[in-house]
């Protein structure tokens, strides 16, 4: 593919990949996919950002050669993982008298990963700028969204943000900048969920900074390219901001059926109480759009069967996935079933110590379903529709 340019100077030179379908051997990338790197062709430097996956090495030296420059002076390297980073020995190579620029914990993850040595690197501190001629980049160290090396770059003269990872979408399209907002929404929910969410704390006060700055384009390292900032700044204002919605998660499995008829029937009276219910059976749940649906609701029910004597592995598994990504959810309540053995809530229960929620009273049961049970449901049901008036939902 041809380069293509943003701005006078500014080129991308990123690449799609379609295909990819699993990022980090665990997260879903149904829409596959970009590793964006731009070039920046200053009057007397050249720099590039970010620099590409392995094995897309060869295709970002194609690209690079058709932007007609005569070396590279800098490889800026926002963050260290190999899908930025893994191009970076072969660019090198090509061009030797490059230097990766990057702040010093970046430098020591990326020495680690792809052994490059020590003299190859200019470290850079937060706020400081390299001079390419007529432009300017300024760093902004930003860690924790979602590693701790990862920093902006922002071209001073061009007002383009380049935040890494930071407000990007797993989503491969032809399209360079955002056209579909419905779709890029998602996919930048979805990908907020995933790798974001765990760092709402640290995502707000990035959002302050940003804020100060006169941006023009954002330039992320995944996704298209967003002319509207305040497209995405709004949503993740939304997303990492407290307020929660009048929304029960319930991700369930059912190895006989009894798990699944309480979990359909506590949806009902959820529903009949005005409540929003996203039922989620884990035998074929998408875990991504479980995440998803995290990022917004008051409450999750977790509906797990008993296998031996502790939960299910699948609801074990999706417990364990809600307390890693530590969602704004206020309340949590378990659901379930068991035959022989009971141990499976005080597992569950433990496996939430991260998130500060409220748990409201499980109903866990012996055998299938009886009058009393789902009685003890619709109190369940009512207990959820009253923390949520509390709260004002
Ligand atoms: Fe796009 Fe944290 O890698």
């Amino acid at each position: 593919m041809e380069p293509r340019t943003i701005k006078d100077g500014v080129y991308y030179v990123g690449f799609i990949d379609w295909d990819r379908r699993l990022f980090d051997s665990l997260i879903p990338t149904p829409h596959g996919t970009s590793y964006n790197s731009y070039l920046i062709k200053g009057s007397e430097k050249t720099a590039l950002i970010d620099a590409s996956d392995f094995g897309k090495e060869e295709y970002l030296l194609n690209v690079l050669e058709k932007v007609e420059i005569e070396s590279i002076d800098y490889i800026i390297s926002n963050h260290a993982e190999q899908d930025h980073s893994g191009a970076i020995p072969k660019i090198l190579e090509k061009y030797p008298n490059a230097k990766i620029v990057t702040n010093s914990k970046c430098k020591e993850l990326i020495e680690s990963f792809l052994l490059i040595p020590e003299e190859k690197f200019i470290v850079v501190k937060d706020d400081e700028e390299i001079s390419l001629g007529d432009k300017t980049i300024q760093f902004m160290i930003a860690p924790w969204v979602h590693w701790p090396d990862t920093m902006f770059s922002y071209l001073k003269e061009d007002k383009i943000l380049f935040p890494c990872d930071f407000l990007g979408s797993h989503h491969a399209t032809s399209e360079l900048f955002l056209t579909d907002e419905k779709e890029i929404y998602l996919s930048a929910k979805r990908y907020y969920a995933e790798i974001m969410m765990l760092f709402r704390t640290m995502i707000k006060k990035h959002l302050e900074r940003i804020d100060k700055l006169d941006i023009d384009i954002i330039a992320p390292s995944h996704g298209p390219l967003y002319k509207d900032p305040s497209f995405i700044i709004e949503a993740y204002k939304d997303w990492s901001g407290d307020s929660v919605k009048n929304q029960v998660i319930i991700p369930y499995v059912s190895m006989h059926g009894s798990t699944k008829a309480m979990a359909e029937y506590l949806s009902e009276s959820l529903i009949d109480k005005g409540i929003e219910v996203k039922l989620f059976n884990l035998e074929v749940a998408d875990a991504g759009e479980l995440l998803m649906s995290l990022v917004d609701a008051a409450t999750i029910v977790v509906g797990g069967s008993t296998l031996l004597v502790g939960p299910h592995p699948l609801a074990y598994y999706a417990t364990y996935l809600v307390n890693a990504v530590r969602p704004k959810t206020k309340f949590v309540s378990i659901i379930g079933s068991y035959g022989w053995g009971g141990k499976a809530v005080e597992t569950l229960k433990g496996l939430i110590s991260n998130i500060k929620v409220e748990l409201i009273e499980p109903v866990y049961i012996k055998g299938y379903p009886k009058e009393n049970d789902f009685k003890s449901l619709d109190e369940l049901a009512e207990k959820i529709y009253k923390k949520h008036k509390e709260i004002g939902i």
